[in-house]
């Protein structure tokens, strides 16, 4: 996408650097627009060399293409990093008189500010009461994080760390992705009449009636999965399974919770049989306690205080779901089935040989691969998955992105994967 990265004068402008090679670097046009104030911290030779492309401050060069007009009109998102308390004051009050704030006003798409100044100048009421205005006008402003600040002071008012702020424009960019009141607006509605199942979350084994097996899938990325679906027209049936995120109410999700693998099978088993496309993005334990204990379990202590004897929890296998869907549709092509597969990669080869493998083990159409661990994927917002085809057409990489922006591309994945008849 078209970005318009803004950048006002301030000490964090340095950080703004490591954003622009952020975009960049995932692949999207950055047009760098630093205020003069900004120059003085971060010279224009830095965001010429990074974006590539020729910088300026103000509105009288290169007339002839009519900047102060046409960086705006043409953008996808306009992000401002560092936000300024005079930077914001203008924007708010409508300022135009150099390259950055023209183009704010000429902006229609999403705007993003991430605020960074000293404690004092962030809490003050004429700073919030700017930042309340450019909200109530649709801007999006990212919280400035707690911590030191220039000097030896600390408080709110520090820049956030350029992930956050770039997961924060993505963020921006998928809520603006116009939606009809049925939530088939987008992209003209090209999953339209396409009746898909989404598992998603983690499955909890019961131990007992307090306790129970479970795993880091918050949910994100299959609740991303459904809402997108349902977003492009698709009539979606989510089987949610400890969801730790919200599911969108506006855009028509039917929603079947589960808690158990047993519980997912038996759901899913049960809402597939007239489905055009089956995703299993839930995170499905292997294994389940052999024994259910019906009141809780106590810890027995011998008389002298030891433990007694700690209990050993004796486990059996769950059944594969997503093989069992695949076993079920035999020959037939319908309906399409799409496994995910969390890898961390071992001795025994990288996440790619790894999910390759299990492409053919469980003969699904398509196998979303991403790499996981106790800092990746679980519960953060941005993923980055290799899309492995059955049928041997290319492997699609995607990423860094957003969820939303994962799920677009693994619905755009398996949009060609369903037959002609619809
Ligand atoms: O074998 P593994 O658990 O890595 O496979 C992951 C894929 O298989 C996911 O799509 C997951 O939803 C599905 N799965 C399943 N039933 C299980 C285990 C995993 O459907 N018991």
């Amino acid at each position: 996408m078209r970005v318009v990265l803004g950048v006002s004068g301030g000490i964090a402008a340095y950080k703004a650097a490591s954003l622009l090679r952020r975009f960049t670097e995932s692949g999207h046009d950055v047009t760098v627009v630093p205020t003069e104030a900004a120059l003085r911290f971060v010279g224009a030779p830095t965001w010429a060399a990074l974006s590539g492309k020729p910088v300026a401050s103000d509105v009288w060069t290169a007339v002839d293409r009519v900047p102060h007009v046409r960086i705006g009109q043409d953008a996808d998102l306009v992000v401002v990093a560092p936000a300024t308390a005079d930077l914001l004051a203008k924007a708010a009050t409508g300022q135009a008189d150099d390259l950055l704030t023209a183009t704010l006003l000429t902006a229609r798409c999403p705007v993003v500010f991430a605020p960074a100044m000293h404690t004092e100048m962030w809490l003050h009421p004429a700073t919030q009461a700017n930042v309340a205005t450019l909200k109530a006008r649709g801007a999006h402003v990212v919280e400035p994080a707690s911590g030191r600040l220039t000097g030896a002071d600390t408080g709110p008012g520090r820049l956030p760390e350029p992930e956050e702020l770039y997961a924060a424009c993505l963020a921006a960019v998928d809520a603006s992705a116009p939606l009809g009141s049925d939530g088939a607006a987008v992209r003209g509605g090209d999953l339209h009449g396409i009746r898909v199942v989404v598992s998603a979350g983690g499955t909890r084994e019961a131990l007992d009636p307090v306790r129970f097996l479970g795993n880091r899938s918050s949910g994100k990325q299959g609740v991303a999965l459904a809402e997108r679906a349902a977003a492009r027209g698709a009539q979606v049936t989510l089987v949610a399974c400890n969801l730790a995120v919200p599911v969108r109410d506006d855009l028509g999700i039917r929603v079947v919770p589960a808690e158990s693998a047993l519980d997912l099978q038996e759901a899913v088993t049960t809402v597939a049989g007239d489905a055009d496309v089956v995703v299993m993005c839930a995170a499905v334990a292997d294994f389940r306690p052999k024994h259910y204990v019906a009141s809780k379990i106590k810890k027995t202590h011998a008389a002298d205080g030891s433990d007694q004897a700690a209990p050993t929890i004796e486990l059996v296998r769950n059944p594969d779901i997503l093989a069992g869907l695949v076993a079920r549709r035999g020959s037939a092509a319908h309906p399409v089935i799409v496994g995910f597969a969390a890898e961390t990669g071992d001795e025994s080869g990288s996440v790619l040989d790894l999910a390759r493998a299990k492409l053919a083990r469980k003969g699904c159409d398509l196998l979303v691969a991403n790499e996981v661990g106790a800092t990746k994927t679980f519960g953060q917002d941005t993923n980055t998955v290799h899309l492995l085809f059955r049928d041997g057409r290319p492997g699609v990489t995607v990423g860094p992105a957003s969820k939303a922006a994962v799920a677009d591309a693994v619905w755009d994945g398996i949009r060609d994967l369903i037959p002609a008849s619809h």
